[in-house]
Formats: structure tokens, sequence, C-alpha cells
């Protein structure tokens, strides 16, 4: 029998204590969040996808009436790179979180399936996306997807 006993690397601070790009990253996916299609939960998730190429791709959690066919901004926000940009590899997401008239006061976290897929992509370029999580009061930083899903399903295993 073997145990693990795993440890992430997490880097928690305020806003303005961020890298001025990572600051400028998490001021496009605050922005974006005035274009969130959220009328069931009323909750406005902005991302903005930093590709190496200086290109920024943003994105907006859009829902739908058929609750499960909606997309988190994350998501939207990736496909979307991945579709325009297909061989360019990603270099940091930042997600926002607005509701109630506030963002969120606390890291806006992405869902499981935000992490799978940004996973996905950290591997496909064997390259590791930074993933900044706006909070007003704090923020939290990884600096690979990996820190964020351990034990991660990948396309090896299909094989
Ligand atoms: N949401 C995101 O856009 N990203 C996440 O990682 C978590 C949740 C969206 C999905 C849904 O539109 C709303 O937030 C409430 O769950």
């Amino acid at each position: 029998m073997k145990k693990y006993d795993l440890t992430i690397q997490a880097t928690i601070c305020q806003p303005n204590e961020l890298p001025e790009e990572l600051q400028a990253l998490v001021n496009q996916a605050k922005a974006k969040t005035n274009d969130s299609y959220c009328p069931y939960s009323h909750f406005h998730v902005g991302a903005a996808v930093l590709l190496e190429n200086g290109v920024v791709v943003t994105g907006t959690n859009q829902e739908n009436a058929a609750y499960p066919s909606g997309l988190c901004a994350e998501r939207t926000a990736i496909f979307y790179a991945s579709s325009q940009y297909p061989n360019v590899p990603m270099k940091a997401i930042a997600i926002a979180g607005f509701t109630n008239g506030h963002f969120s006061p606390e890291p806006c976290v992405p869902c499981g399936a935000c992490r799978q897929v940004m996973a996905e992509y950290e591997e496909r370029f064997k390259q590791p996306i930074q993933v900044v999580m706006y909070g007003e009061k704090n923020c939290l930083c990884v600096s690979k997807v990996e820190d964020l899903l351990p034990f991660v399903f990948h396309r090896d295993m299909l094989e």
C-alpha cells in the first residue's frame, strides 16, 4: 500500500498585489461580467484567457431554460480561444464573479468541469496555465491547473 500526501502551491493576495499583467487580465474578466447571460442564477461570471501570442480572449457564463445546456464563463472563453487560435498555448486565465451588486469578496473558483477542461489544454501544450481567481478582498492564484485538480483524468488513460 502507498499513501499519498499531496501538497499544492497557492498564493492568496490582495488584488493590487498581483503582478501588472495579471491585474490587467483580472480587470478584463471583471469588465466582462457585464455581458453574462444569467437570468436564472443572476451570478455573472467573466473569464479572460491570456494566450502565448499576447491575445486575450474573454467569455461569460451563458445560461439556458434547459439548465444543463448552459455553459460556464471559463469554458466559453477557453473553447472560443482554442477554436480561434487552435495552436496557441494558454498562459493564464482570470475569473471573476458578480452578484447582488458586487463582486464576490472571496475568490471565484472554477467548477470541476472547468478545471478538467483547463487541464486538457495544459496537457495538450505541455505548458502550465496560471489561474487567477478574483475576490474583492482576496485573490487566489495557482501557477498551474494541476494544483486545482490532482489525479486528473488525462488522454493517455484512453490508450
Ligand atoms: N459558473 C461559471 O460560469 N463558472 C464556474 O466555474 C462556476 C459557475 C456559472 C454557471 C452558472 O451560470 C452560474 O455560474 C451559477 O452556477
